[in-house]
């Protein structure tokens, strides 16, 4: 099923204190049925960094921030040993209501968002792109780095590399000099290898932080 997509619920002249607003009027897939609210992105307009996620959790959900969860906590652990100051990156999620199974009792489990969700809502994040123009974007998880690399990427094979912003998205100004993708923080939680995964995660950003040192 297509899905009518993001685009009619955007604000004219957004601002990011739009954007935020008008997340939580977007009807523009179903997944805003079962959440709890948009969740838009955050912090600061003149970030050199954006981060991308996949969606908010349930954390995120109730409280309407990105990463303020346990995926958020390690992230901003990560960010602070690969020597980037949390505060001073713009994170936000390829999809802005949280998609879950299992809505009976307590537990929300988490269920990726399809293509489908994300192709909805990218106008969200291609705005923010448009509004922070970030110098560099870091993708965590296969989802992020699909919904901006396209579907032929493969993460396990090209994380952790600057590469070159794609030209499939394309908004107006002037776009991200690199991209480089990475581990999503949940998936280090998860790991077995949990020190490793957070060590390689770590690496990453480093390489993130350094090509934005010569970026700029
Ligand atoms: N995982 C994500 O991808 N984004 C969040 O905001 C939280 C957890
Ligand atoms: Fe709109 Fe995205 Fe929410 Fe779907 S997930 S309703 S496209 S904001």
């Amino acid at each position: 099923m297509k899905e009518p997509g993001a685009e009619p619920f955007l604000p004219q002249r957004p601002t990011l204190a739009k954007l935020r607003a008008a997340v939580d009027e977007c009807r523009g897939c179903e997944l805003w049925e079962h959440a709890t609210q948009g969740v838009m992105g955050r912090g600061p307009a003149s970030a050199e960094l954006m981060l991308v996620g996949e969606q908010p959790g349930d954390r995120e959900d109730l409280e309407g921030e990105p990463f303020v969860g346990p995926a958020g906590g390690l992230l901003d652990r990560a960010l602070t040993d690969a020597g980037i100051d949390p505060e001073q990156v713009y994170r936000t999620n390829a999809v802005k209501h949280f998609r879950f199974s299992g809505t009976s009792g307590k537990r929300r489990i988490h269920q990726s968002p399809a293509r489908r969700h994300v192709l909805a809502c990218e106008p969200w994040l291609v705005t923010e792109l448009e509004l922070v123009e970030p110098a560099g974007v870091v993708l965590l998880g296969a989802t992020a780095a699909e919904a901006v690399m396209g579907t032929s990427f493969r993460l396990s094979r090209s994380r952790g590399r600057v590469l070159d912003w794609p030209e499939r998205v394309d908004g107006r100004g002037g776009k991200p000099e690199f991209v480089v993708a990475t581990a999503h923080p949940a998936a280090v939680l998860r790991s077995r290898h949990r020190s490793e995964a957070l060590a390689e995660l770590v690496h990453d950003l480093r390489v993130a932080a350094r090509a934005l040192r010569q970026a700029s």
